[in-house]
């Protein structure tokens, strides 16, 4: 038995990068997967690629009538909804002093908004399932601060509220709401705030220096430990965990190694 058998997922940014490694994880253990990406090219070429237990779905994750109307075709086609991954994102990276109120915005109403709409739409179909999970994708920077992402720093804070607030209400309707929060995404995320000629494929594998042997690893090996994390609570393996952060960062947070020290 696959571990997302007899289950209905929604992963959404699932065009590429991290969302994408999740739906083909899915779709390998056994769930049925809408792909739903602003991106349209890219979520109908992976359906086809992946079969006939996953559809593409065309959504914008900011506006309300593209949930209703995507959710509703999930509904049909696939007869429910047991998983929602709120995946999809936008990165700006700007200082506060250059950060304007419309890429500010403009990152709410995916980053923020858009998981809370996800959550509200899929409300209907998972109370009618008696059953649910729902993984909001935030990051390390939902974790702590850094320099040149105001905006988007405070849209994943937000979403670790948002989980919390949704498990609270919606545990009585058996349904779980969890944050994941990698240190690694897709490179092409970051690509154009990268220093002329630095290739973020090369630098990302990099960036959890105190898991050392992780150096020898890929950013494809990085995503796919994200994809694992999100797949285990989506799936029933998880059954006791809601509401809270699940940390994908390699040590990071941990504290810092100092060298020439004991231990180091
Ligand atoms: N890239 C990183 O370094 C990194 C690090 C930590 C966490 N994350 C988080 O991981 C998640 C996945 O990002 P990624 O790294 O795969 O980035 P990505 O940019 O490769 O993928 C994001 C996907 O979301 C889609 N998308 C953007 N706006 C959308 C909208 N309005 N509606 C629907 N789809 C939309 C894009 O088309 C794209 O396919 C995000 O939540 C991101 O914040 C990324």
């Amino acid at each position: 038995m696959g571990r997302l058998e007899g289950k209905v997922a929604i992963v959404t940014g699932a065009g590429r990068g991290t969302g994408e490694k999740t739906a083909r994880l899915f779709a390998r253990e056994g769930g049925q997967v809408a792909l739903a990406d602003v991106r349209e090219d890219a979520v109908r070429s992976l359906a086809s690629e992946l079969g006939a237990a996953t559809m593409p779905l065309a959504l914008d994750v900011g506006s309300e009538e593209a949930w209703q109307r995507g959710v509703a075709e999930v509904v049909e086609r696939f007869g429910g909804v047991d998983v929602l991954v709120n995946n999809a994102a936008l990165l700006h990276m700007s200082a506060i002093a250059e950060t304007g109120v419309a890429d500010f915005e403009r990152l709410m109403r995916v980053n923020q908004l858009g998981p809370f709409l996800g959550i509200r739409s899929v409300l209907e179909p998972m109370k009618a399932r008696g059953r649910g999970s729902i993984v909001n994708v935030a990051s390390i920077d939902a974790m702590r601060g850094q320099t040149g992402i105001v905006a988007y720093a405070s849209t994943k804070w937000a979403v670790r509220g948002i989980t919390r607030v949704a498990a609270l209400e919606l545990g009585r309707f058996g349904i779980r709401v969890n944050t994941v929060c990698p240190e690694a995404g897709s490179p092409q995320m970051v690509q154009p705030y990268m220093p002329e000629g630095v290739d973020a494929a090369t630098v990302l594998p990099h960036m959890q220096p105190n898991l050392r042997t992780q150096r020898k690893r890929t950013i494809d090996d990085l995503l796919q430990d994200v994809a694992n994390m999100i797949l285990f609570l989506a799936s029933d393996e998880s059954a006791s965990c809601t509401g809270c952060d699940y940390l994908v960062e390699g040590g990071n947070l941990a504290g810092r190694i100092v060298k020439g020290a004991p231990g180091a």
